[in-house]
């Protein structure tokens, strides 16, 4: 009698990597989860290949930032190098690589600064650099999580003109300026030194908009269209998957995992079955994909 299905297959786990080698470094704010480098990303990638979760998304942390995020669009950053290695040693594994700035530039925002106000169009060029080098160290599908007008267009298009046409786009349409992606934050130390988000996320306050978002970037060539956080949003979730036919993926954030992983940890909850009611009820709202930190505590006990 059971409506609402999930495996392993439907998650993808977020890896966090940082230059260096041999390097394992649990994230205070994200317990059980860690920076890593590129050789012990690919490890970790093994064993979530094990478990049998469909994916990864990799996140970087480079060796120095600067205003214009280079390294994140260097062909030797930290992504692009654990992505070679993750692709030379799973098979089967979705490699998933995010796009955005914001890792990599010493303000932290999630595009070009002049003055301080986020310069939109002349961070599209810069975007479609970085999914050009991230396909090039063989990423199955990019995810451009900047919310900046017009990316996925770009992306798309600098794809297209560097013989990636065929490489998927996951776009993080709605995107809600949340106060649950603090953990991450302190994670990617990508907190914005001055200012907020508010200008290119979503007011948490609007569910027609986030349909607009949807739309743009549908229309703009997106495969895969993306929640972000996913439980404050669960209407948000219902009403994108019954406005589109793509496939919709939910972002369980960072502010989700450490809340049940805190409350765990003084004996407040039961983990295992708050875990599974919270990805259950996110499935049922309709997200095709998850992205989650619970993906590995899942799996193994799936
Ligand atoms: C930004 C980005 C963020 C997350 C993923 N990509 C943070 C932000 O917008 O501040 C958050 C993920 C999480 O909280 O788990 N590129």
């Amino acid at each position: 009698m059971r409506e609402t299905r999930l495996s392993p297959e439907q998650l993808i786990y977020p890896l966090f990597v940082m230059p260096g080698e041999g390097v394992r470094r649990e994230i205070g704010s994200l317990p059980g989860c860690f920076h890593l480098s590129p050789d012990e990303a690919a490890r970790e990638a093994r064993e979530v290949e094990a478990l049998g979760i469909g994916g990864v998304i990799l996140f970087g942390l480079p060796h120095a930032k600067d205003p214009r995020g280079s390294e994140g669009y260097d062909d030797q950053g930290v992504v692009q190098e654990a992505t070679r290695r993750i692709r030379s040693e799973c098979k089967e594994l979705l490699v998933v690589t995010d796009v955005c700035l914001c890792e990599y530039t010493s303000h932290g925002h999630c595009g070009l600064i002049s003055g301080h106000e986020v310069q939109n169009d002349e961070t599209l060029e810069l975007l479609a650099k970085m999914a050009v080098s991230h396909a090039k160290a063989g990423a199955h599908v990019v995810a451009p999580s900047d919310m900046m007008d017009g990316r996925v267009a770009a992306i798309r298009d600098g794809l297209d003109g560097a013989g990636f046409a065929d490489l998927p786009i996951l776009s993080y349409a709605a995107k809600y300026a949340s106060a649950f992606y603090g953990p991450f934050r302190d994670a990617a130390d990508s907190a914005p030194q001055f200012g907020d988000r508010r200008g290119y996320q979503m007011d948490p306050a609007n569910v027609r908009e986030a349909l607009k978002e949807v739309w743009l970037d549908v229309e703009e060539g997106a495969d895969m269209v993306m929640v972000k956080p996913a439980l404050p949003y669960l209407d948000v979730i219902r009403a994108v998957k019954e406005a589109t036919d793509r496939p919709v993926a939910a972002y369980n954030v960072s502010g989700e995992y450490s809340m049940v992983k805190a409350a765990a940890a003084r004996g407040w909850i039961d983990e295992d079955r708050m875990m599974r009611e919270i990805l259950t009820s996110i499935r049922r709202a309709g997200a095709d994909i998850i992205l989650t930190y619970h993906a590995k505590d899942f799996a193994r006990k799936a």
